[in-house]
């Protein structure tokens, strides 16, 4: 029923599912980063960062092993605000 919830409120990106990107954040970087952290930053620039900081190629407090469709989701999450 949430999920139903979820997806018929959603389509903000086609690609990128924004509640399994906030689940994600949540399990994954929420220990550390809050989702206004982001605020003014969109969802394409924070998904190029994301996945540089993947690819080891920004420098980042730990490793971050995401799947692609993560860090689509998660940018995709954190790039449309606090919600
Ligand atoms: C253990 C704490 C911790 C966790 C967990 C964590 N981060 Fe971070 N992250 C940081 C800190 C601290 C900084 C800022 C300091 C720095 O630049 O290294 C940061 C910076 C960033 C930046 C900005 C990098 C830049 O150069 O502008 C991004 C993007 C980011 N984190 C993404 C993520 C994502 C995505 C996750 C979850 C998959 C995550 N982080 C999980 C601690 C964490």
């Amino acid at each position: 029923m949430v999920l139903a919830a979820l997806l018929g409120a959603g389509g903000i990106a086609q690609a990128a599912d924004v509640s399994a990107g906030r689940s994600a954040a949540q399990a994954k970087c929420a220990q550390c980063h809050e989702a206004d952290d982001w605020e003014g930053e969109d969802a394409a620039s924070l998904a190029s960062l994301i996945r540089d900081i993947v690819a080891g190629k920004v420098k980042h407090k730990g490793k971050l092993e995401l799947s692609a469709a993560e860090v689509d989701n998660i940018a995709a999450y954190w790039g449309q605000g606090k919600k």
